[in-house]
């Protein structure tokens, strides 16, 4: 049977108070959109419809990044009238649908798994769960036989009926031909004057067809709908992520203090120490070690990479295009953007180094820099291997530093430098002997 999934992402998500739409805040650098899309996509879903406001053009241009369709709900009158406006692009559609909520990024595909196969055996399904706290989420209520009786709005919900603890996670699979059916007959008569996706099983038990209901644990089925509720989903998916690495083999000490990006690619024994920040499309190689404080931060096209043996920080940032080589060194206050760092190099104090390649076992000294922008574009620095770089040099590029060759310290290198050569470019030193007592005392005199 073929599947499809409709993604219900239209709501103003007034809750958030924010202008950037609901779907579009991140957990751990990934809208919540991308974060339901690729749960979908991992349950072997391909064909995605995203329901968008009038008003979602970014949505809609992050669906279609995302290689999903999408329609628009014309006035937002609730989540069922939401899901009937998919409709226009699966009117035709003959197979399965999963509908689910936009503004649930912990979902998981083995959940949606779940979801379909309870569908099986009715036609008709969702998913529930036990809440510690139920707060506003739809009260489900079961029928004798485990089936779905109904569910009722929190808003909507007798005081007894706000005590039930079995909760809508806010995924449901259906015929689809059918459920098109259904929400074309929805009403709207309860307390928001909205048309529920939730008073869909009442219309189908109408036709005979049954809600089986399939279990999700509680964090797994979180709806944000506040700040409040995108920091709780963002925590537990960052524990989520550390435990997962944990059991691949990563090291960590403080698990705690260390926060992923969705998409941080970790090797078994890498050593990760405490507090350390990943931003998006990081990779770390086997035997890495990342010491405290570092920030590292890949961008689309231009991953951060450590290779193995590799030590980073403490206090070290890694920009996109970072390529750190085996056994090389980043060390404090150490800027590494758009470079390539060979294998052995060691850049251990206080530099920063932009649109670089810096060879095989080069030593930075302390406070390089490369001048790689004029204000108006960005130029490379090339460094041979083994060269020495002194302490305080400033390479302005386009400039070469050839294998081998040294840099004085406190030079400013606007030439190329041949290999094994020494470049000096500082002012010549004069020494004045006895100046500075000669100072002191006239200073003396005319002061007292
Ligand atoms: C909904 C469920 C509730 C369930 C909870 C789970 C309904 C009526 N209630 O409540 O039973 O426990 O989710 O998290 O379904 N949306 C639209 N168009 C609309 C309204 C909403 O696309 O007109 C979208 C929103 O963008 C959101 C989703 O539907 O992604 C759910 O809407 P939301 O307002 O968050 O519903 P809840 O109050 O959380
Ligand atoms: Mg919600």
């Amino acid at each position: 049977m073929s599947k499809a999934g409709i993604v219900l992402a239209a709501g103003q998500g007034t809750r958030m108070k924010s202008a950037l739409p609901k779907v579009l805040h991140k957990i751990a650098g990934l809208p919540l959109l991308g974060h339901v899309v690729a749960a979908l996509r991992g349950a072997g879903i391909e064909r995605i419809v995203v329901v968008t406001a009038p008003s979602g053009d970014a949505v809609r241009a992050y669906a279609a990044s995302l290689g999903c369709e999408s329609v628009v709900q014309d006035r937002q009158l609730g989540t069922g009238h939401a899901a009937g406006a998919a409709q226009t692009a699966l009117g035709n559609f003959a197979g399965t649908l999963v509908i689910v909520n936009g503004d649930m990024p912990l979902v998981t595909p083995d959940l949606i798994g779940e979801c379909l196969k309870a569908q099986a055996r009715t036609g008709l399904a969702m998913l529930a769960f036990q809440a510690s706290d139920p707060a506003q989420y739809g009260r489900v209520l079961l029928t004798p036989d485990g089936f779905l009786n109904r569910i009722v709005e929190y808003k909507d919900a007798s005081e007894p009926e706000r005590g039930i603890t079995l909760c809508n996670g806010g995924c449901y699979a259906a015929d689809a031909q059918k459920f098109f059916r259904w929400t074309a007959a929805l009403k709207n008569d309860n307390a928001q004057k909205e048309y529920y996706l939730t008073d869909v099983p009442n219309l189908a038990r109408g036709e005979g067809v049954k809600c089986a209901v399939a279990l999700a644990d509680e964090v797994s089925v979180l709806g944000v709908n506040s700040r409040a509720e995108l920091a709780e989903a963002e925590s537990r998916f960052q524990a989520r992520m550390r435990s997962r690495l944990l059991n691949d083999g990563v090291g960590m000490s403080a698990p705690d203090s260390v926060y992923f990006s969705y998409d941080t690619q970790v090797e078994a024994d890498v050593e990760i120490e405490p507090f350390v920040v990943f931003g998006p499309g990081v990779r770390l190689r086997s035997g890495a070690r990342i010491r405290s404080h570092s920030h590292l931060e890949g961008a689309p096209n231009l991953p951060v990479e450590v290779a193995s043996g590799a030590i980073i920080g403490p206090f070290a940032r890694l920009r996109p295009g970072a390529k750190i080589g085996e056994g090389a060194h980043i060390g404090n206050f150490v800027e590494i953007k758009n470079a390539v760092i060979g294998a052995g190099a060691k850049a251990n104090h206080l530099t920063y180094l932009g649109d670089a390649h810096v060879g095989a076992g080069a030593n930075i000294g302390a406070g390089t820099i490369t001048c790689n922008y004029d204000g108006f574009t960005k130029a490379l620095t090339e460094i041979g291997a083994g060269a020495f770089i002194g302490s305080d040099t400033a390479l302005v590029a386009p400039v070469k530093v050839g294998a081998g060759a040294i840099t004085a310290a406190g030079s400013v290198i606007t030439k190329d430098v041949a290999p094994d050569a020494l470049a000096i470019a500082r002012g010549a030193l004069t020494e004045k002997p006895g100046w500075a007592r000669a100072f002191r005392e006239r200073r003396e005199k005319e002061t007292k």
